[in-house]
This record gives structure tokens, C-alpha cells and sequence, in this order.
């Protein structure tokens, strides 16, 4: 299970690319790279700030619900997220793999140790380590390599030779999005995407369930 940021957007989280999604009125290249942060943390610390506070106001939809029931029965076995948000554990799944950090991580900058920090709103801005350098989200932000224990764990799974890979809410505009799930079928799984149109990862799947997250996954669970 390959999740992006629709399964979070009937939560009201914003999208990235769809429309009133961040990337349609904001430059990610002044709030989502290191030079950015480099050059003006707080600035960047005040969008992570808004961003966890509508997560934290937030709560998982049908879709988040319908993938951890199915993981309690043992149909899902591993959800690889691109969302930073902890909508997928709030509904209970357990098997979640961040590939682009958490929300409710801090990294100290100098150091590199991670922290879990749940405050909202985060003060002072930008927040600052015991040690006196910076704290940044523990989040991938465009130009970073990929977590190494994340991408061990999603090559683990593709090993595991899962029945159906689901590829759900995503533009899949990563390549090793795409990759990843052409990896699970040459080891025999059925491509599954679920989103309510066509994306550039449309002509790669198998089936195109076209709906709603919240809406698709709940019949999925139900059939
Ligand atoms: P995008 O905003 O690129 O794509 C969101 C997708 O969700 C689109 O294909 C929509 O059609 C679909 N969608 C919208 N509402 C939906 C719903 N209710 N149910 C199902 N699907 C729905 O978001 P991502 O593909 O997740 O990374 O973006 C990937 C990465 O790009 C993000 O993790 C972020 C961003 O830049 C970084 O910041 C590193």
C-alpha cells in the first residue's frame, strides 16, 4: 500500500498538486529544500508550524479507518506513506512507513538526533536544540536522499511478494513511487490505483478504482 496525500484531503488536509493544494500557490523552493531553510528558518518553521496545527486539529477519514481494518485482519500488510500527517496511525494502522519524515519529528541540525515534538503552536520559532543550533522538521524535503530504514522496509516488503499493491491518493510524481510498485508486480502483484482521476501513474496500474479514498477503500474493506 503506496498512500499520498488524497487519502489525507477529505481529512481537510491540503494536497500538494491538486487544486488548493500547497504547490498551487506556494514555491516549494522556498519552503521545502535545505537552501530554503538555510536562508530563512523561520519563515520555513512557520509553515510546518500551520501545517501541524491543522494536522493536530485534524482526524482520520474512512479511508485511513478502512486500511487499518483491513490491516487488523491481515490484508494490508505495510502502508508506505509520503504524508508527513499521523492520520494513518490515529486510525490504527500499525505497519507505517514514512518515506518523507514526520510532522511530529524535530532534527537538530548540528547533532542530527530525532525527537518526537507535539507542541502546536511550536515555540519559540524557529525552535532551537539544548546544544544552541537549530531544530528543522524530520521531514525529506526536496534534494535529500530518502530515510535509509524507510527504504529498507519498503524494499522489505516488495520481497514479500504482496497479492496487491494499491497505489492511493498520489501523483506519484517521485519516480521510485512508480518503481516501487513496478517492483511489487514483477513479483506478482496486481496494481491497484485509487484516486478520483487519471494520473500519471494511470497507465501503469492494473485497475484504476476511480473515487474517493474515503469512499473506495470503505467498499474495498466491505467486498
Ligand atoms: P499530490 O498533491 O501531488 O497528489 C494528490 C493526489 O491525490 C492527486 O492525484 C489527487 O487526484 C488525489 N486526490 C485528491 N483527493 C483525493 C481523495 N479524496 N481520495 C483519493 N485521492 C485524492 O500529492 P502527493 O502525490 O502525495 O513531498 O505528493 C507527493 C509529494 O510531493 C509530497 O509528499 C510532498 C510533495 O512535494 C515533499 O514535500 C518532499
Amino acid at each position: 500500500m503506496i498512500s499520498g496525500a488524497g487519502i489525507s484531503a477529505e481529512s481537510g488536509i491540503p494536497t500538494f498538486r491538486s487544486p488548493g493544494g500547497w504547490w498551487r500557490n506556494l514555491d516549494p523552493m522556498k519552503l521545502a529544500t535545505p537552501e530554503a531553510f538555510h536562508k530563512d528558518p523561520e519563515t520555513v518553521w512557520e509553515w510546518y508550524d500551520h501545517r501541524r496545527q491543522l494536522v493536530a486539529d485534524a482526524e482520520p477519514n474512512d479511508g485511513h479507518r478502512a486500511l487499518a481494518a483491513l490491516e487488523k485482519r491481515g490484508v494490508v500488510v505495510g502502508i508506505a506513506t509520503q504524508n508527513v500527517d499521523d492520520l494513518h496511525e490515529r486510525a490504527g494502522s500499525g505497519a507505517v512507513t514514512h518515506v518523507h519524515g514526520s510532522l511530529f519529528e524535530v532534527r537538530c541540525v548540528s547533532e542530527g538526533d530525532v525527537r518526537v515534538n507535539r507542541d502546536v503552536p511550536l515555540e519559540p520559532l524557529p525552535p532551537v536544540c539544548a546544544c544552541g543550533s537549530l531544530l528543522r522538521p524530520n521531514v525529506v524535503w526536496f534534494g535529500e536522499m530518502l530515510p535509509e530504514d524507510a527504504l529498507a522496509r519498503v524494499a522489505a516488503a516488495i520481497e514479500g511478494r504482496p497479492t496487491v499493491a494499491f497505489v492511493v491518493g498520489t501523483e506519484a510524481s517521485f519516480g521510485y513511487i512508480t518503481q516501487w510498485a513496478l517492483a511489487a508486480r514483477e513479483r506478482g502483484a496486481l496494481l491497484v490505483e485509487v484516486n478520483p482521476r487519471e494520473t500519471s501513474f494511470t497507465p501503469y496500474a492494473d485497475v484504476l478504482l476511480q473515487g474517493k479514498a474515503g469512499e473506495v477503500l470503505p467498499a474495498v474493506c466491505e467486498a
